[in-house]
């Protein structure tokens, strides 16, 4: 397998010695390119392309990639929302597949379930006000973290009362509005905090990344779920490739009906 890792900063590295590990042969990683994109002959024979730069870089990566007959991505690159459908149309009209998601880590999809799950319990109860805060080093590049806005998703689709996300301006908390703070200091590589918080006391759901071996595990996992089978063209959540792995009881509805279709 000829693999391609866009972006030599702190998730490709990781994906590099997480593909190391496994005793797959080395992928080519590349940074920054000195032109306008990649040269074509950097990217000859690619046939997966890890996605680990910026938000900014995605769609003309993706493109280049697609251009040298690449049909394999999984894209971890977060801040590119505004790309998102030039991406999947690029991706089926070359009938090529990606896993894209603001996180890989295998725990973490666990974690957003326990919110979702914890969204529809605290949203029941009177005068609960969820929050959200989340840390990263000073050098990260977006804000909210790709995974602060999927953990918001996840709360507002929970919760009738709250249709978007607070914009930072002064006074004091709007009812209808998510409060999300970030805060960009030192060198961590990323903690979450979801509270929900009501009267006397706050119940707080915290996530706290040691370091980002296991943003490259989910990485690899997803690959995996592409080369296993083939996959529709265009852009999958890390969902699916979640719920591969996990017991029927605990992967989203939608796959337990199909469960229990099969099992007649
Ligand atoms: N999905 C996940 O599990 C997960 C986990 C961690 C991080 N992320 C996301 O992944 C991205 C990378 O994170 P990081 O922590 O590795 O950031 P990082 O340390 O800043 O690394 C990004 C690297 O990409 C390089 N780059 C810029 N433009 C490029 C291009 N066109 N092609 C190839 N490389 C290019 C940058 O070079 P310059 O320094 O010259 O700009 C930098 O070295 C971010 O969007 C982050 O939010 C996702």
């Amino acid at each position: 397998m000829h693999t391609v890792i866009f972006g030599n900063g702190h998730l490709g590295q990781a994906i590099a010695a997480a593909i190391a590990a496994s005793g797959a042969p080395a992928p080519r990683v590349l940074g920054r390119p000195d032109g306008a994109g990649h040269r074509q002959a950097s990217l000859a024979g690619c046939q997966l392309a890890f996605e680990a730069s910026r938000g900014d870089a995605v769609a003309g990566n993706v493109a280049a990639a697609l251009g040298a007959g690449c049909r394999a991505f999984i894209i971890g690159t977060t801040g590119w929302e505004q790309d998102r459908s030039a991406v999947e149309r690029a991706l089926i009209d070359h009938g090529a597949a990606a896993v894209a998601a603001p996180n890989f880590s295998l725990g973490v999809a666990a974690f957003l379930r326990v919110v979702e799950t914890a969204a529809r319990l605290f949203g029941a109860l009177e005068d609960v006000d969820p929050f959200v805060v989340e840390l990263h080093r000073r050098g990260k590049a977006d804000r909210p973290s790709g995974t602060a806005r999927e953990i918001a998703r996840r709360l507002l689709a929970g919760d009738p009362d709250r249709t978007r996300i607070a914009q930072p301006v002064g006074g004091p908390a709007s009812r209808d509005a998510l409060e999300v703070v970030s805060v960009r200091a030192g060198s961590a590589p990323g903690m979450h905090l979801v509270g929900f918080d009501g009267p006397g006391e706050t119940v707080e759901l915290r996530l706290t990344a040691r370091d980002r071996s296991a943003y490259a595990a989910g990485a690899l996992a997803a690959a995996a779920w592409l080369g296993r089978a083939q996959r529709a063209a265009g852009l999958h959540a890390f969902d699916a490739v979640v719920d591969d792995l996990l017991p029927a009881d605990f992967a989203d509805p939608g796959k337990r009906r199909a469960v229990a279709a099969l099992a007649g």
